[in-house]
């Protein structure tokens, strides 16, 4: 099938770009968003394609982000020069697009919005956030309960809670804030989810 031979091509480009751990994180990923896109019914192959690749860039050093960024023209603000670490989820689906021409859009806007995230968040955006965020090797305080909210509430309502829980973390730790998580955080609450 079309999707495996992307999936394995994907993978073999994440081992050589990718620490051990990293690796065992993305493929991790792409297991958890498996699951959670069988439980809201959507598509669990571009899910799990979506999981592995989302951290294409991660391991890039942060001034070669911030010089690969500049050269693809993305747009970069004071908090991005700051923490370029931000810059691995754009410059990983440019990237990806790159590298695998065949590789959908919808696959590349959830590389690049499982960072900051984006105000109209698709319901494959929300997946592989949510993924990245309670895959098992994920250690935080409130992760298990994270976990125990799949597919017990909406997933846009998942979504607003793993969402509320890394801006309280970036409050809680007395780090800038990016200014498009303002306004991703605005459209969260905006559909009056609590
Ligand atoms: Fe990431
Ligand atoms: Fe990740």
């Amino acid at each position: 099938m079309k999707t495996d031979i992307l999936y394995s091509s994907v993978l073999n480009t994440l081992q050589q770009n990718l620490s051990q751990s990293a690796l065992n994180h993305s493929t991790a990923t792409a297991i958890a968003a498996v699951e959670i896109a069988t439980v809201y019914e959507l598509d669990a192959d571009e899910a799990r394609l979506a999981g592995l690749a989302h951290d294409r860039a991660r391991d890039i050093d942060p001034q070669k982000l911030i010089e690969l960024a500049e050269e693809h023209d993305l747009t970069i603000c004071s908090v991005d020069r700051e923490v370029p670490y931000l810059l691995h989820a754009r410059l990983g689906a440019v990237l990806l697009s790159r590298e695998f021409p065949e590789m959908s859009q919808r696959v590349l806007d959830a590389v690049a919005r499982h960072t900051v995230g984006s105000a109209e968040m698709t319901d494959l955006d929300m997946v592989v956030y949510v993924a990245d965020m309670t895959e098992p090797g994920r250690v935080f305080t409130g992760v298990e309960d994270l976990r125990a909210e799949i597919g017990q509430v909406p997933l846009d309502e998942l979504f607003c809670r793993a969402y509320r829980h890394s801006v309280a973390h970036i409050v809680a730790t007395r780090r800038r804030i990016h200014p498009d998580t303002v306004s991703v955080w605005n459209s969260v609450v905006a559909g009056d989810r609590s």
